[in-house]
């Protein structure tokens, strides 16, 4: 079994949309970088949010049929990314993930993940 399936068995489906909205309720209240989110349009974030990671994480492809290619790079030239950014958006992943108390072998697999991509993101 790969990572990705590991992942996926380990928290399942309800166990990623868990992280989701915990990572959205701790964003909405972010001085920093949570001004960069739709405020008329949180519920729709989370829902992309929440279907990338059960594409990435191989449970379905809802995300591709409603968005196409993820393109995360170029979805997200629009905001300006540093590393002050990106640590901060690192931290309000690892409290959620904390509070939904993902088992530290998984927490570990996925903090790398998420630390790949954030660092890639960045654009300034
Ligand atoms: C590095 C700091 C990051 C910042 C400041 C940031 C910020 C944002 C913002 C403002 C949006 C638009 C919200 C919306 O309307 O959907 C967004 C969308 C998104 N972000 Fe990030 N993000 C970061 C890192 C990441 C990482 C690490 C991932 C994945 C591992 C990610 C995945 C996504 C996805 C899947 C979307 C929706 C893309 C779509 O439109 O389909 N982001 N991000």
């Amino acid at each position: 079994m790969n990572n990705n399936s590991i992942i996926l068995k380990n928290l399942g489906e309800d166990g990623l949309s868990k992280i989701s909205s915990e990572f959205y309720k701790i964003m909405r209240e972010d001085d920093l970088i949570g001004k960069m989110y739709p405020d008329d349009d949180w519920a729709g974030a989370e829902d992309r949010f929440c279907k990338f990671l059960l594409f990435r994480f191989g449970a379905n492809q809802d995300y591709i049929k409603e968005r196409g290619h993820p393109r995360l790079r170029m979805r997200h030239a629009p905001y300006l990314i540093g590393e002050k950014e990106r640590d901060r958006w690192m931290e309000i992943m690892d409290e959620a993930m904390t509070r939904c108390e993902v088992p530290d072998e998984v927490f570990k697999e996925l903090h790398d993940f998420f630390a790949n991509v954030a660092d890639f993101m960045r654009n300034h």
